[in-house]
């Protein structure tokens, strides 16, 4: 086999362990809620169980990067199901890695959910983040590719880059079409017409210039890079925000996660059309972890089992979130969104050069003053 054919492969499998994961069984459930009454004990407990953990935690800080809705959803259902209070702040990546990194020494969130496990590789590199040995790795469908080998994180959705087109302004443009490949962002009609976030907030960004890094290789893609700025109307502080103000009619085309697209189209009724990169899109796993000196550290293990059951897994779409599941058990909301040509995207990589290749992009290519919120 050619090295492209290996990768082909590895490629496939990934999509066809997601897929599949559908439809296999959960092996492990929830564990049982911090408010509920103890049950009264019909047969002694086999030698062998481990004892259930007394939770005494009352609150949980969670530093949430995915969309406010489904943030707001979990906050909801978690403190339904456990009884305990959960505080949440929503900041893209990029943010909240430097939130994360200014606390180190007295942590004002316990656990941190959702957003490209690149920031968490790059936190973990810092030692910023515990390990937990979670019963529900189990319930994972590819745990060598959804799990740091140390237990430091853990990947709950997975979700695909896009371009989302203004479909009014095709049509008020004839003879232009919605980009199919990264060089069609570079057409004359989409100068100062592109949005997307700029890569030191958002890990939608960040996605996105390591994708076209690995696709061209550091030289090509860094020239690709600069090109592509100089498209740019206006950089963005979170990831998802140009689908909608494309939408609105402020650009023509945003880079954006797909699924953040299908939402604008799907619920808020937007004018736009979704395409994909045809030589290889990028796509994050989203991640979660524990962090170093978490002052509710049970609350933290309650939520972290919890975020990797099937039940948690299939609230996404209730909340407007259509990224894909992590675990099995878990129908797909939007199988299409995976069918597409993913890239052997290296998140190790990308988290071990995040620091670096932001700073570049942010020094010699576009500063990151004034983001449009
Ligand atoms: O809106 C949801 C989402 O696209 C997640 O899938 C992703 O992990 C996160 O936003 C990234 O947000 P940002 O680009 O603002 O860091």
């Amino acid at each position: 086999m050619t090295a492209k054919q290996v990768r082909q492969c590895m490629i496939f499998i990934l999509i066809a362990a997601v897929m599949l994961a559908a439809c296999a069984p959960a092996s492990t459930e929830a564990p049982p809620a911090a408010t509920e009454a103890p049950q009264e004990a019909t047969e002694a407990p086999a030698p062998t169980e481990a004892p259930v953990e007394e939770i005494t935690d009352t609150e949980l800080n969670v530093l949430c990067t995915p969309q406010e809705q489904w943030c707001q959803g979990m906050k909801q259902e978690f403190e339904a199901k456990y009884g305990i209070t959960v505080n949440y702040v929503r900041m893209s990546s990029g943010e909240a890695l430097a939130r994360v990194q200014a606390e180190k020494d007295n942590p004002q969130f316990d656990i941190w959910w959702g957003g490209p496990i690149d920031s968490f590789v790059a936190a973990k590199g810092e030692g910023l983040l515990e390990a937990y040995d979670s019963p529900n790795y189990a319930n994972l469908s590819d745990p060598v590719k959804m799990k740091d080998a140390d237990n430091q994180w853990v990947g709950v959705y997975v979700g695909t880059l896009g371009f989302a087109t203004n479909t009014d302004w095709l049509a008020a443009n004839p003879g232009t079409s919605a980009p199919t490949s990264w060089d069609d962002l570079l057409k004359p009609e989409f100068k100062g017409q592109v949005m997307v976030a700029h890569p030191s907030s958002s890990g939608t960004s960040y996605t996105a210039l390591a994708t076209v890094l690995q696709l061209r290789g550091e030289e090509a893609g860094w020239e690709y890079l600069t090109q592509y700025a100089g498209q740019v109307a206006q950089f963005t502080k979170s990831g998802a925000a140009p689908a909608k103000f494309v939408g609105q009619g402020e650009a023509a085309v945003a880079i954006v996660f797909s699924h953040d697209i299908v939402n604008e189209i799907e619920n808020n009724k937007l004018p736009l059309v979704l395409t994909f990169p045809e030589e290889g899109t990028g796509y994050e796993i989203g991640g979660m972890a524990i962090l170093k000196g978490a002052k509710h550290p049970q609350a933290a293990r309650l939520w972290f089992d919890w975020a990797l059951t099937p039940e948690a897994q299939a609230l996404g779409p209730t909340y407007a979130a259509y990224q894909a599941p992590t675990v099995t058990g878990v129908e797909l909301s939007h199988p299409e969104l995976l069918e597409v040509n993913l890239i052997d995207y290296d998140f190790i990589w990308a988290g071990e050069h995040k620091k670096e290749f932001v700073d570049k992009f942010t020094n010699e290519i576009a500063g990151a003053d004034n983001l449009k919120e």
